[in-house]
């Protein structure tokens, strides 16, 4: 079976978090699709956003990893995709009902405002954490019919 690729993109802010946690996930034996940013120089993350859902919009993956200075930013620039649930994730609580309650399929991560031990946290609960199903699908439903 080939491995899941997870894809991962950031803006200057979150490079040193995306590179530990780039490592752990291929550590892991997962694939992973990056798409930058890797220095920094000032970007907007609207183009790093856009760039993953993109990805995944395209069959490239189907869970990303989006970091910005607090998560928010890139949060909102993914959610404006009908296809991406984008949760900002700032512990363990928030990582399990992130995906049991809302099935979200894009973790965004604040690297200036939780320290990297509680994002690989984060990250692991999130990939190991099912959707509950149940009284949960109709809503997650909804999030995608904006009609
Ligand atoms: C960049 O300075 C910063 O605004 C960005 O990383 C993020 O925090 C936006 O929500």
């Amino acid at each position: 079976m080939s491995a899941e690729t997870i894809v991962i993109a950031c803006d200057h802010g979150g490079i040193d978090m995306k590179a530990l946690l780039k490592a752990d996930l291929e550590s892991a034996g997962y694939e992973i699709l990056d798409l930058g940013t890797d220095s920094e120089d000032s970007v907007d993350y609207p183009d790093f956003a856009y760039a993953l859902t993109s990805a995944i919009n395209g069959g490239k993956a189907s869970r990303g990893i989006l970091i910005c200075g607090t998560g928010i930013g890139i949060s909102i620039a993914a959610n404006r995709n009908p296809n991406i649930r984008a949760a900002v994730v700032h512990d363990a609580l928030s990582a399990r009902l992130c995906r049991e309650h809302n099935d979200a399929n894009v973790l965004c991560l604040g690297a200036r405002l939780i320290g990297p031990e509680v994002a690989r946290d984060c990250l692991d609960i999130f990939l190991k954490t099912a959707f509950g199903g149940g009284r949960h699908i109709q809503r997650v439903e909804k999030l995608s019919n904006l009609n």
